[in-house]
């Protein structure tokens, strides 16, 4: 079974009356909800957090080696100010898909830089609540990737010696 740590930061507790025109009227237990159901359908289990407070996503971020496979996570404000949360995500080497509601690209030049970015293996924003349920399945796609054996190359007969014996075509008749 898939192990997923769903990480929300700060404020996103309010979601639903907060700003609705860009974060959407769904409320937080609606999106875990619909979250719980989505993994249940990929066969994965998740373990949801919301946190107001930097040192405890970098702390869960920091515990999360051997008990997750990835992490999905809207750092929400600490995207534009954690250097702590970047570094726990790089430190710990679970691969990590950073979601957002809003198009963060669209809106004011502070939102516009992401540290956490580089530290992830992809980045879904735009999409409203359904930004969560397709990092969701990106990051169900990377557990699978890394759980997959790579598929064997497929064995051939020529050697560096043989070289390759040209098309019919193209051989010359003499
Ligand atoms: C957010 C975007 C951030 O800029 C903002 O601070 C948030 C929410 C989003 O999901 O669109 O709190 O992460």
């Amino acid at each position: 079974m898939k192990r997923i740590l769903v990480i929300h930061g700060p404020n996103l507790q309010l979601l639903g009356s907060r700003q609705p025109a860009v974060y959407g009227t769904a409320s937080l237990p609606v999106i875990n909800r619909d979250l719980k159901q989505a993994a249940g359908q990929h066969g994965a289990m998740l373990t949801i957090v919301q946190s107001n407070h930097e040192g405890q996503i970098v702390e869960l971020i920091g515990s999360a080696k051997g008990r997750y496979d990835a992490l999905v996570i809207n750092p929400a404000a600490y995207t534009h100010t954690s250097v702590a949360i970047r570094d726990a995500i790089e430190a710990c080497g679970v691969p990590a898909v950073e979601v957002h509601l809003s198009n963060i690209y669209a809106r004011e030049p502070f939102r516009q830089h992401s540290l956490i970015a580089p530290v992830c293996r992809g980045q879904v924003c735009g999409f409203g609540p359904e930004s969560y349920r397709l990092g969701l399945l990106a990051a169900l796609g990377l557990v699978e990737a890394a759980q997959t054996p790579q598929a064997a190359p497929k064995p051939t007969n020529r050697t560096a010696r043989s070289p390759r014996r040209r098309p019919a075509s193209v051989r010359r008749r003499r």
